[in-house]
């Protein structure tokens, strides 16, 4: 393992060991809503400080952008993009699908990423050009030749809920044609499962760049396909996001289409 990597590891796994120390007490925790349906905890903020140490220490110049912390401006050159806790919501009710989320890019472009799901142990990676790995096996995105037979994650607008109608037109559309839709509740282990061949496609309305930065490269990595509505590259921008395998991504951009608001063509 690269070993600008192996920090990225190590600084996850600190995160994640915070994260379960408190699962069994989620009662005890102080909870605040930093927007409608975005809360935060002391987890939140304690497992990304945790992350931020860890990286400071290795790269003291490095640039550091956290969900919770903002931007720590450094060597621009090299930003490192955290989301300490991806899921927060089904954590507070000990739903257990939540993930530490940590990407370093290089001159904007990923060079490695950590998608860690402390729970069930499970731990993705990637670095460019090397693949995509669990627990240090190879993972790859599936082959299935179009939409029969999927099954298809994706995210509910509900941080954006002007987006609903448009978003429920896009289900209604990819509905009929999938084995299944799921909706697990953390952007970036949709994309780590897509990686593994978990899930064949997804697509999400307005995510963070956090929630998708570590991701990218592991979908990338693992063969996939990753874009914004039009297939391009703006998602991190824009946070609008669209993966597959290649029939899938194609597949997926081609139903979604017809459902864009202005807002959405961007
Ligand atoms: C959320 C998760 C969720 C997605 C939301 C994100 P958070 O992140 O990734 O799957 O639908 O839009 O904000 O707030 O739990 O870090
Ligand atoms: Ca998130
Ligand atoms: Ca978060």
């Amino acid at each position: 393992m690269h070993p600008t990597l192996n920090i990225a590891v190590k600084a996850a796994r600190k995160a994640g060991d915070i994260i379960l120390r408190y699962h069994n007490q989620i009662d005890l925790l102080t909870i605040e809503n930093k927007a409608t349906n975005d809360f935060v905890s002391e987890v939140d903020k304690a497992a990304e400080d945790a992350i931020i140490n860890e990286l400071k220490y290795a790269f003291p110049d490095h640039s550091i952008l956290g969900e919770e912390n903002g931007e720590i401006l450094g060597d621009s050159r090299f930003q490192w993009i955290i989301d300490p806790l991806d899921g927060t919501t089904n954590y507070l009710h000990g739903f257990p699908q939540y993930s530490v989320s940590i990407a370093l890019y290089v001159n904007n472009e990923a060079t490695h990423a950590v998608v860690y799901d402390p729970f069930k142990e499970e731990l993705f990676t990637a670095s460019k050009g090397d693949g995509a790995y669990l627990n240090e096996q190879r993972i790859r995105v599936t082959n299935t030749n179009g939409f029969e037979n999927t099954l298809i994650g994706t995210g509910f607008p509900f941080k954006v809920p002007h987006h609903l109608d448009a978003y429920l037109g896009m289900f209604k559309a990819v509905h009929p044609q999938v084995s299944g839709i799921r909706r697990a509740g953390s952007a970036a282990l949709d994309l780590a499962y897509l990686a593994a061949g978990r899930l064949d496609g997804f697509w999400e309305i307005e995510l963070n760049i956090w929630d998708i930065a570590a991701g990218a490269l592991l979908v990338k990595e693992a063969g996939g396909y990753i874009g914004d509505f039009s297939g391009r590259d703006k998602f991190l921008e824009t946070g609008n996001v669209v993966a597959g395998n290649e029939k899938v991504f194609k597949a997926l951009l081609k139903t979604i289409h017809p459902h864009l608001t202005d807002d959405l063509q961007r």
